[in-house]
């Protein structure tokens, strides 16, 4: 018998390999890219709505010089994690969050964007064709990236003629090289990484690229990585570069508040609520710089960085210390929580967690 299996997806057929798991070493996972078996890729022209996507093998993808994503940056990215449980079946965690975030973001950056319903289907496809590449419960998850960009070659300043949403997975292990012991961040006082009225609230690829400048020298330093203040007043918390902050002082916990120069991390969200749920009182609201100096806890979170306690941040110079080298009470519970959720270690109240 062949050792392909032949299966149905949502516009033609593809063959993946039958075999369990991939044969690479699950125990050292990092977050570092490893090319996989298939992409979901789909096209749509500028004034119409996406229709008809595909799987695709793996592979480079081929784009006019002129493409809009590679001269005017017109692009957004999805993060997201699928679990593998015990009994084999995946877990995806509040797929529909990322699509309907997608969807904000694309009415930002003049793009048309695939359906909740279409980008949800297309996850669990790729998903689902890649399943051999989830890593064994405990070793780590599929990191899934969905992409939207302008495709369609411009050279005047305008939105692309043609778009691709594609969607590719790489197994992943903790993000910071820390693993899961506390990162130390540097607050950032000279570069921003967003502006009022700007593009910081949605997640366009460019505000990533906007922090590398700070990041690399934080991390020349010895730094994990940056914490970003607001650029009119130079005093209340943003973000760091790739994940949201809470601070935690007598068991209230604070994050800043969403105001379109902060990115709504669905982990943020799911953060919120599961505090809450846990009977802490949570505020968003501007948080200021010097509320750093006497916390009881400071954590960030973040699809990629989970719930990753924070053990120090130095700003101008100073640095303040948190916790003896692991997480705070709070955090731990916090991150205690989500993750045996999205694991599928725990019932699901929330209803979050998608089966496949
Ligand atoms: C994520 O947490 O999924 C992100 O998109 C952040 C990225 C910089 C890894």
């Amino acid at each position: 018998p062949s050792p392909f299996r032949r299966c149905a997806t949502l516009s033609n057929t593809f063959v993946t390999e039958t075999s369990e798991l991939a044969d690479i070493e699950w125990d050292n996972l990092g977050f570092a890219f490893l090319s996989t078996d298939y992409m979901y890729v789909m096209k749509c022209a500028q004034g119409e709505n996406f229709s008809k996507g595909e799987l695709q093998r793996f592979g480079n993808i081929e784009l006019s010089p002129s493409a809009g994503v590679l001269n005017y940056g017109q692009g957004l990215f999805e993060g997201m994690k699928a679990y593998r449980k015990q009994d084999g079946n995946i877990l995806l965690f509040r797929p529909e969050e990322n699509a309907l975030r997608m969807r904000l973001g694309a009415e930002r950056m003049c793009m048309p964007s695939p359906s909740v319903e279409q980008f949800v289907d297309a996850v669990k496809a790729t998903v689902l064709a890649n399943k051999r590449w989830v890593p064994p419960p405990g070793k780590g998850s599929l990191y899934i990236r969905p992409l939207l960009m302008g495709s369609g070659a411009v050279l005047g300043l305008a939105p692309a003629p043609e778009y691709t949403f594609l969607i590719y997975v790489s197994p992943v292990g903790n993000y910071f090289k820390e693993g899961v012991a506390p990162i130390n961040l540097i607050v950032e006082h000279e570069l921003h990484r967003a502006t009022p009225g700007g593009t910081g609230g949605v997640k366009t690829i460019g505000n990533y690229a906007a922090v590398l400048k700070a990041q690399s020298a934080a991390k020349a330093k010895g730094y994990s990585d940056v914490l970003y203040l607001d650029c009119v007043h130079k005093r209340y918390l943003e973000e760091v570069s790739s994940c949201n902050i809470f601070v935690v002082k007598d068991n209230i916990i604070s994050t800043p508040e969403i105001k379109g120069t902060i990115l709504p991390g669905i982990t943020r969200k799911s953060i919120i609520d599961v505090a809450r749920s846990e009977g802490f009182q949570v505020e968003e609201r501007q948080v200021a710089v010097d509320e750093l100096l006497d916390a009881d806890e400071v954590f960030c979170t973040g699809t990629a960085v989970v719930v990753s306690p924070v053990g120090s941040i130095t700003y101008h110079g100073k640095r303040v210390s948190y916790g003896e080298g692991g997480f705070g009470a709070v955090s731990e519970k916090l991150y205690s929580v989500l993750t045996r959720l999205q694991m599928g270690l725990i019932q699901d109240k929330m209803d979050w967690t998608v089966e496949l």
